[in-house]
């Protein structure tokens, strides 16, 4: 098969590492790709100048592509799976309509509210002046987020009221993060343990895929801003299989049936990020219709499975029959990221320390481009690192003694990742 991938972040790597594995793939083309995915078996990067969904489309033509997979969110948002089924190509994904779930937390809401599924209470508003209004009643922290795409930088937990009504006036006049909406959503701030749960869904079949952490929270013990996330691992025992069952029949079966309501028919990863509560209740914070990143980069570590067989049953209606092995051992992922993420940060800085290979321990690129030769920085999050291990405290102190030989200026990360779950720290342990 010849394979079209969208996408160039460490997500994205990892999934073009995982397929490359599969004897069935023979060609990938990767838009636009980085240092780190060309690096890989079988990858030829394709670069497009401002590209649109057409540009996608044209692509798959001209390279004769059996099967495109999208990584990030927003092609899929816009529609690229219609404009690809229009054209008789086959794609992984969400349809347009299905990812309004990702696209619109307003429609979301609905969604999750109308299906009885558990979600901190909330309101919208399309003007300043009603939020302001809505807070000055509201017990602190609130939160605050930007309906639409934002890129993990949209949420914000706010502890005092005047700060909270200034940062809604900001969201209205776009100077924030580079943030545009007309809508902004305020809600009940929830207390527990986060944890992603992340499926493959076609028609009315469910299949969980491996479990997961991330760590949003720029700064150790879940202090500082919210990022893209800043490290994950897999597995994680917040999901064991009772609360895997809970999660399938009380929220993901529920959601896709509300959605068929509407008729729409959702095709692809559905990840709920949840937020586990101190009697084991799971709340959704967001539904994302892609995988997560950096929880891809853990996941598929520990997939010991052809992935393409993943992409084929869900397309072809056949998850009943998809058999999916995971790794026992443990993967632990680090982000290295750039000083200032995620606000400003310096590109270009020369990255140091990837020219060699560690067994059981990938360097998965999210931000990165070549510069005479040289791999110099391209993003706020630059880095997956990412270890196997028989446990989570080997597979984390692997990535971290990696990490640790990888530098360059301004290079920031958490110190702390999975340490909660190795310590046995959870609210309810
Ligand atoms: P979201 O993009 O909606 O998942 O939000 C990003 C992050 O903000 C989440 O992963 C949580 O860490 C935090 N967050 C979002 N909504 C809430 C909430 N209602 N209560 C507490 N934290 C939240
Ligand atoms: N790591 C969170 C996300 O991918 O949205």
């Amino acid at each position: 098969m010849n394979l079209l991938i969208i996408g160039g972040g460490g997500r994205e790597h990892a999934i073009v590492w995982k397929v490359s594995q599969s004897n069935k793939v023979s060609k990938i083309f990767v838009t636009p790709g980085n240092p780190g995915i060309a690096n890989e078996n079988k990858v030829t990067l394709v670069s497009i100048d401002n590209p649109n969904i057409k540009d996608y489309v044209q692509l798959a033509i001209e390279k004769n592509i059996d099967l495109t997979i999208v990584g990030p969110e927003d092609p899929l948002v816009e529609g690229i799976v219609d404009e690809f089924n229009k054209n008789n190509l086959l794609i992984f994904g969400p349809n347009k309509l299905a990812s309004q779930l990702e696209g619109s937390k307003d429609f979301c809401k609905k969604i999750l509210n109308s299906a009885n599924v558990l979600t901190a209470k909330h309101e919208s508003f399309k003007d300043p002046i009603s939020a302001n209004n809505y807070i000055k009643n509201q017990n602190m922290p609130i939160v605050i987020k930007a309906d639409g795409l934002a890129a993990g930088k949209g949420v914000f937990i706010m502890k005092d009221k005047n700060e909270a009504c200034k940062l809604i006036n900001d969201l209205f006049d776009a100077k924030i993060n580079g943030i545009k909406t007309s809508l902004v959503i305020v809600e009940e701030f929830l207390k527990g343990e986060e944890a992603s749960f992340i499926c493959l869904v076609s028609g009315d079949t469910v299949i969980p895929i491996a479990s997961s952490k991330d760590h949003k929270k720029l700064c150790d013990a879940d202090l500082g801003p919210n990022t893209g996330g800043m490290g994950a691992y897999s597995p994680t025992k917040l999901i064991n299989t009772d609360m895997s069952e809970n999660v399938i029949n009380k929220i993901i079966l529920p959601t896709i049936k509300e959605l068929k309501k509407i008729n729409i028919n959702y095709q692809g990863f559905l990840y709920a990020g949840l937020m586990i509560d101190k009697n084991k209740n799971a709340y959704v914070l967001e539904y994302n219709c892609r995988l997560g990143d950096p929880e891809a980069q853990a996941i598929l570590m520990r997939l010991d499975s052809d992935i393409i067989n993943m992409f084929l049953s869900t397309i072809n209606n056949q998850l009943d029959k998809l058999e999916i092995k995971w790794k026992k051992e443990s993967a632990c992922t680090i982000v290295l990221a750039s000083e200032g993420y995620p606000g400003k940060y310096e590109k270009n800085n020369k990255i140091n320390g990837l020219d060699y290979e560690v067994n059981d321990v990938k360097i998965f690129h999210s931000g990165t481009k070549l510069n005479d030769g040289s791999v110099v920085t391209n993003g706020g999050r630059v880095l997956a690192v990412t270890a196997l291990g028989i446990n989570l405290q080997i597979a984390q102190a692997k990535a971290y003694d990696r990490c640790s030989q990888i530098s360059w200026d301004g290079k920031i990360k958490r110190n702390d990742i999975g340490n909660k779950e190795i310590n046995n720290k959870f609210i309810f342990s």
